[in-house]
């Protein structure tokens, strides 16, 4: 045989004999532990308010009021540059050239025109720096806004360079935006892909993680690619339009508003539970809470709505203008802990007694707690009822709290009842007893087997015959993964591709597991859930739970 074509055969042998010692493991049982994911991102980000003249002073305004205003203790760390910081000049090398008087130098030994030194800035606050490009030649700033218009401030043709440049200066997060890759008609699958692999290359050379938003609209179902991209999922992506209208031109001065008609369709258009597990989150657009256009309450109800979703909490007002009751809806603790709550599940509608009248259910991490939002989109005062078993909690007089101000309310033995005003929420945090989880073990171990006429071993885990009582069903996914880097693994339920799903490192030897959501066929125990792992190194899965 040649050198290659040994060389390749190796590799095979090399593939099939890791895929025998992974699958040939054997667990001992008792004692998993949740393993922690990444939360939702919060901070802000300067489009909302300031569209494409975000300068230096802006961010450094902001990022001190965000040190300072109590939203930096509450868990707010990013400071996101958006569209409007780069004009679009390249160098003869390509390089970006940024404007100096956009972005001077802030001490003596620094150069105007270097982005590291904003980042040093934010840095230095104890905080977090986004940055924003487009996937494509162009961006979003080819169109008219408050600012003048510039084309050309797009990545395509230097994603590895942009990215480097990006981790270089310091930046921890980068959203990519995909006006010029819509005007070029590219495929977002294969550009974010693209723009994955370049930012796994940027971080290895430098060492330095970029946080990976990508900013596609929902145009093409993000939900079913961007957990599966690159060889790793992206970090959170956008499921729906601007919360914010474009400043159309001649208006330049005109206040940028918030529309709460935008905000619920927003929150509904980023409702895809299946996709949102493990770390990676659907993304509804930054918050318009604090700008002009929204009431105190229907501020409130957004901030409900935000937390629920398990959205990303990237505030878009500009935080030297918050009120104190402002400040106090991004705060609340309680909320936020909804919004962060590690299980990293989503919001399921659970019951809609009658119409524009809902409830909504979150599970959080602790044994039988929920959060509740009951949701009257109707224009006047009605009753909302939420029955235990709709939460999957069992009838046994849950305590019930008011989820803003902690106060305990009333329940029954088998359900609670809110008067809600017309387009307002009640949120609750509620405590019972879970209704039981039955155990399912693999059909067959982990195992390589080999695809007939393949010679690539195919390494799968199946589950038959698991039964569901609700269509939503909450599953959790008992694993080990002994490499520090997530693994990950493809799910089928009943023959469909549902999702991707990151398996965190569980420590060499030790076993935990992750919650994911996925619709599974009721009543009978027809359903069959298949995780693949197409033998890159994968997780072993030793069990599924199902309520
Ligand atoms: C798009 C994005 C917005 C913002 C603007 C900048 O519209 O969806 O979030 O980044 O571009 O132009």
């Amino acid at each position: 045989m040649r050198g290659r074509e040994l060389s390749a055969v190796a590799g095979r042998i090399a593939v099939l004999s890791y895929c025998f010692v992974a699958g040939a493991l054997v667990w001992g049982q008792g004692g998993l532990k949740p393993v922690p994911i990444p939360r939702p991102p919060m901070g802000w980000s300067s489009w909302n308010s300031f569209s494409n003249t975000v300068d230096e002073q802006i961010v450094m305004e902001q990022a001190r009021t965000m040190a300072a205003n109590g939203m930096q203790k509450a868990g707010y760390s990013y400071i996101n540059i958006d569209e409007g910081w780069w004009l679009g000049e390249r160098d003869a090398q390509g390089n970006i050239v940024v404007d100096p008087k956009q972005w001077p130098a802030l001490a003596p030994n620094e150069h105007a025109g270097d982005m590291s030194n904003i980042v040093r800035f934010i840095h230095g606050l104890g905080l977090k720096a986004g940055i924003y490009t487009d996937a494509g030649t162009a961006g979003c700033s080819m169109y008219p806004d408050l600012g003048p218009k510039y084309f050309h401030a797009g990545s395509e043709g230097h994603y590895d360079q942009d990215f480097l440049q990006f981790a270089k200066w310091g930046f921890d997060y980068v959203k990519v935006d995909w006006c010029g890759g819509d005007k070029e008609k590219l495929d977002p699958a294969v550009q974010y892909a693209e723009i994955a692999r370049a930012i796994a290359r940027a971080e290895a050379i430098t060492g330095h993680h970029l946080y990976f938003s990508i900013c596609e609209w929902g145009k093409n179902s993000p939900w079913t690619w961007a957990p599966n991209i690159g060889g790793s999922p992206a970090d959170i992506w956008r499921t729906s339009g601007d919360i914010v209208a474009p400043i159309v031109a001649g208006h330049e001065h005109a206040d940028r508003k918030a529309s709460f008609a935008k905000v619920l369709s927003n929150f509904d258009e980023g409702i895809h539970p299946e996709a949102e597990h493990t770390g990676y989150y659907n993304d509804p657009d930054m918050m318009v809470l604090g700008m002009p256009g929204l009431t105190e309450e229907q501020n409130r109800l957004h901030m409900a709505l935000w937390a629920m979703s398990g959205a990303p909490l990237i505030v878009g007002a500009d935080l030297t203008k918050l009120t104190h009751a402002e400040l106090a809806d991004l705060t609340n603790p309680a909320v936020l802990s909804i919004d962060q709550d590690p299980t990293g599940l989503q919001a399921v509608k659970v019951a809609e007694p009658s119409p524009g009248l809902e409830v909504w259910s979150k599970p959080l991490a602790e044994s039988g707690k929920r959060a509740v939002l009951l949701l009257n989109r109707t224009n006047s005062a009605a009753s909302i009822p939420v029955h235990w078993p709709d939460l999957g909690l069992a009838n046994s007089l849950p305590t019930v709290k008011d989820a803003w101000t902690g106060e305990h309310l009333q329940a029954a033995g088998d359900g609670y009842t809110a008067t809600v005003a017309p387009g307002d929420g009640v949120l609750l945090l509620l405590s019972g007893a879970e209704l039981p989880m039955t155990r399912y073990l693999p059909n067959k171990p982990a195992r390589k087997s080999l695809a007939p006429g393949s010679v690539v071993p195919d390494h799968r885990v199946q589950f038959v015959n698991v039964h569901a009582r609700e269509a939503m069903s909450r599953i959790q996914i008992a694993y080990s993964n002994p490499d520090p880097k997530p693994r990950f693994a493809e799910l089928q339920v009943n023959g469909e591709v549902i999702t991707r799903i990151a398996f965190p490192f569980t420590g060499r030897t030790g076993a935990g597991y992750v919650w994911i959501q996925s619709m599974l066929k009721p009543g009978g125990p027809a359903n069959i859930l298949t995780f693949s792992t197409d033998c890159a190194p994968g997780p072993v899965i030793r069990s599924i739970s199902v309520q």
